[in-house]
This record gives structure tokens, sequence and C-alpha cells, in this order.
């Protein structure tokens, strides 16, 4: 089964990510990362960190001559803004400064962070032990497995893409169901729109939208939707709590800093509507199965795939850290005082929208892994071409005997 995990400072030398349960013989190489790699730096509203770093991936195990050997593959993201910080983030002990407090130290945590929770937690004084972790940083190696994880799920032909819903008070209801069925040109449109959502016109507003907080010295979030079609019917199961797909997907995508929501197909709208509006009828459709004439559903039912496009929304926090900051408390004399304010984005959802496709890549692929995993791309697309077979047979009408 594919699992992953990361690690990294935010100012240390560099992002690690640790893939394992690929299969060999996956082709993969730095470039076929670099797409999402430099879509999650971009986006109107973004800071100056992200003008200082490449974020260029390096395979440092678990892949030879562009192709996965079967171990666990492992990226490095180079932090350039290290040199920087070296005396500051270093892991070997240096001397201590003349004044008795560590350079850079974060005495008064910004609302809204894990500063303060994160330095009672694990009994930081100095709150950059907290955020440099926390921080949204971290995001890059999620992308970088999230595109390797992307490339696992070609071979089963799923596509999977993302648009920006909502910026602050400015949302848009589209894309049409057949520009989301042409993948291509909705990726080349939402990649023109500086905040990646695909109608210029309200592409526009979510900008002015973002001056007018930036000039405030505030901050938005807002809401970015995730597609992915092409699934076959039977990824992930009714039959235990942890292996419900839509449960495990809202996990994934809570799981990136600041998603505060999450709703599969009409989600939310659902609950205020009779079930007549939001089920999704069977209706009859020969040896291809039957045929479902809406998607209310978002592509799952009891946790499980339904051979309809996966629909997920997500709903993002504005931006913690406030350039007129909110008051805060020194956590060494009690004293009121601003909040502390490090570099920052005044709003990042067209990047948490890459971040979230790359959550979306990664579950999927275990979800894949789980039903028709294997050790070799051979033998995977064997598990895979068996099982499709034997589900067409189930899904004619007395398919299933
Ligand atoms: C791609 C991305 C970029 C972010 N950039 C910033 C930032 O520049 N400044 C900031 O204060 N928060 C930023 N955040 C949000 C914080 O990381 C987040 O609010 C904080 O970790 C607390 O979130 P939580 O309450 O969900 O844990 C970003 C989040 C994402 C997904």
């Amino acid at each position: 089964m594919i699992r992953f995990l990361t690690a990294g400072e935010s100012h240390g030398p560099g992002l690690t990510g640790v893939i394992e349960g690929l299969p060999a013989g996956l082709d993969l190489s730095a470039e076929s990362l670099s797409r999402d790699m430099a879509r999650r730096r971009m986006g109107y509203g973004r800071g100056g960190r992200m003008a200082l770093e490449t974020d260029a991936v390096r395979f440092v195990s678990g892949v030879r001559k562009g192709r996965t050997l079967g171990g666990p593959v492992t990226v490095w993201i180079e932090n350039r803004d290290f040199r920087n910080w070296e005396k500051i983030m270093g892991a070997e002990p240096g001397e201590e400064p003349q004044s008795g407090e560590p350079e850079r130290a974060v005495f008064v945590p910004r609302p809204g962070h894990a500063d303060f929770v994160g330095g009672i937690k694990f009994g930081h004084r100095d709150l950059r032990n907290v955020l440099e972790r926390a921080s949204a940083r971290e995001t890059a190696t999620r992308v970088a497995l999230g595109a390797i994880a992307r490339t696992y799920l070609a071979l089963f032909k799923v596509r999977i893409a993302s648009v920006v819903r909502a910026i602050g008070s400015v949302s848009w209801d589209g894309p049409s169901e057949e520009l989301w069925e042409d993948t291509e040109t909705l990726q080349s449109r939402t990649l023109a729109s500086e905040v990646f959502c695909p109608d210029p016109e309200t592409s526009a507003r979510m900008v002015e939208e973002i001056r007018n907080a930036k000039k405030a010295g505030d901050s938005l979030g807002g809401v970015f939707e995730v597609r992915a079609l092409g699934l076959p019917v039977g990824l992930g199961s009714y039959v235990q709590w942890d292996q419900r797909l839509d449960g495990r997907l809202a996990q994934a995508l809570c799981s990136i800093q600041a998603i505060k929501g999450v709703e599969f197909g009409l989600g939310f709208a659902a609950a205020a509507l009779p079930g007549s509006k939001v089920h999704d009828p069977f209706l009859p459709g020969g040896a291809g199965g039957p045929r479902r004439p809406s998607n209310g559903s978002g592509g799952l039912e009891g946790g499980v795939t339904n051979g309809l496009p996966l629909v997920v929304r997500a709903a993002m926090k504005p931006i913690a850290t406030l350039y007129t900051p909110l008051p805060s408390v020194d956590i060494r004399t009690g004293e009121t005082l601003p909040a502390t304010v490090e570099r920052s984005d005044i709003c990042a959802v067209p990047a948490a929208s890459v971040v979230g496709e790359a959550m979306v890549c990664l579950i999927l692929a275990q979800a894949f892994s789980e039903k028709v995993g294997g050790d070799s791309v051979e033998e995977v697309l064997a598990h895979f071409g068996e099982t499709e077979r034997l589900f067409r047979e189930r899904v004619r009408p007395g398919g299933i005997r």
C-alpha cells in the first residue's frame, strides 16, 4: 500500500518527502514534477518568499535512470533561503547570542497560527520552534509527492484538475461539466488566470478583492474545487470507518494548513434540499450498466467511488498573519503587544488548490494501490485489467450471479 511522510522546517536546509509502495518501473523524472511545483508558487497575493525559492526537486532514493525501483522514493527540495538563516536554523549547537535570546526568536504568538498551542504542547519558549514546522512551506513536499501519485494514477487514465471558486466575497459557479471533461483546456485557462479561476471576469474581480485586502493590511481565504475523472466503481469501502474514501479525502484536505471545511458534490447545500432533489437516480443504460443523470453525490456513495467524477471542494480561512496585526500577548511577560509579523502571503487560495489536487492524488493513489496494487507496473496493469473486466460483467443487467 502507498504511504508517505514529509519532513523539514520552513527556513531549515530543505524539505524531504518519502513515498513508499509505488510499483517498480514507473517513469519518473524531476521534470515530470516541475509543472505542479511551479503552479504551487504562483497566484496573485503571494508574499516575497516564493520569489526566493525555485523548489527544484531532487530524487535521492528509489529512482534510477528515470524509473522507480520499487523501494521508497525520497524527494529533496532545497530551501535557498537557508543561506540567510544558517546561524539561526542550523542543526549543530552554536554560540549563544550576547542578548541571551536566540536571534529572530518569536515570543508574541500570531492568532490563527500554531504558535501558541505548539509552544504549550512542546514546551518551546521560542515560538520559532513551532512555526518553522507548522508553516505551509511544508506543502512544497506534498505537491512533489502528489505529482508522483499523479503519475501512478495516469496508469489508470485518471485525470485530476482544480479551479478556484471563491476568494473572499467574490465567487463563481463554473466551470461547466463540458469544460471539466476537456481537462487540458480547463487547465490552460486556469493557469492563464492570476488566481486560477478560468472565468476572466471573475478572475479580475478576485484580483481586485486581494488588492483591497492588501491595502487594508488584511488577508483573505476562499474556496477551491478539485475533480477526478475516469475513476472506476469500487475504490474505498463502507465496511469499516477508516476505509470510507470520503472520510479519507476529507481528512487529507483538512490536513492542509488553513483548510477548515470540505464538501462533496452538492455538499452543505444538500442539507437544505429534499431527497428527491439530491440523490442521483439509476436509469437503464444497457450493457454499460445503469446511467446516472446527475452527480449530487460527488462521485461517492457509502464511501465508495460510484464511477461518476469525484467532486470535492475545500474552504480556506483567511491567511493568519496580518500586516495590521491583531493584539497578542508576550508569553514571557504577559504584556499586550501586536502579533509578530513573519513575511507572509495576503491570499494563498490558488496555491492551496494545487496542494488540494496533490492530496487528492495521494489518497486516490493509495486507494488504487489497495485495490489493484502490485510490485511492478506490469503487475498493477494486469490486476487493473482483470478487475475492470470483472466489473464490466457485473454492471450488465443480470451480471451479478
Ligand atoms: C499554500 C499555503 C500558503 C500559506 N501561506 C501562508 C502565509 O504566507 N502566511 C500565513 O500566515 N499563513 C499562510 N498559510 C496558512 C497557515 O499555514 C495556516 O493558517 C496555519 O498553519 C494555521 O492553520 P491551521 O489552523 O489550519 O492549522 C498558508 C497555507 C497554505 C495552504
